[in-house]
């Protein structure tokens, strides 16, 4: 099994490649069938989502779709600070638009219950949230459950596949959890 170490945590491969490509699959597949005949606006949340955006809106069939792109954070190392800061805010219109927006994980849900209450005052005409990672056991937000989930995890704190530890691991082709 794959391992990495980073500032004294020890990680070892969770989701492979190949499950990964699985979940993504399920959830494009969900997408299809629901948007076939809208013409939704993906917000993708940088930094962490551009790896799972990347492969899930090339996993989507027959769906016309534009994306667009926020960043925003609110983590510190391994903890949530509480606070939403928009380093990027959203530059395209989403008035009467069918909006989703791509997480990497969905965690407090503090990130999603923000961007959702943003998109839904600038007149967004629905809005829905598909992330790759779901820890339902910390949810903190009702209105924050995601729609489309590739796989629900427990408490851990994960790396890889776009999801970082203090900026660093993004780029794994793998999801990681820490060990203790
Ligand atoms: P929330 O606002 O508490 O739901 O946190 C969402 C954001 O926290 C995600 O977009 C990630 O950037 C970050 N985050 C939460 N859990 C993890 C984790 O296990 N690994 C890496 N980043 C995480």
């Amino acid at each position: 099994m794959r391992s990495i170490d980073e500032q004294g945590y020890h990680f070892e491969e969770w989701l492979t490649p190949e499950q990964i490509a699985k979940d993504v699959r399920q959830v494009a597949d969900r997408i299809s069938a629901d948007y076939a005949d809208k013409e939704p606006l993906f917000v993708v949340v940088l930094n962490g989502a551009f790896v799972f955006a990347a492969d899930l809106i090339r996993a989507l069939r027959g769906v016309r779709c534009e994306e667009t792109f926020i960043r925003v954070s609110s983590y510190y190392g391994m903890a949530s600070t509480g606070r939403l800061e928009f380093i990027v805010p959203l530059q395209q219109v989403v008035d009467q638009r069918d909006v989703i927006v791509i997480e990497d994980i969905v965690d407090t849900g503090l990130t999603i219950h923000q961007l959702k209450a943003h998109m839904r005052g600038l007149g967004a005409s629905s809005v829905r949230v598909a992330t790759m990672l779901f820890k339902p056991g910390k949810l903190e937000y009702d209105d924050a459950k995601p729609d489309y989930i590739g796989h629900e995890i427990s408490e851990e704190f994960v790396i890889g596949y776009g999801l970082d530890f203090d900026g660093f691991h993004r780029n794994l082709d793998a999801i990681y959890k820490v060990k203790n």
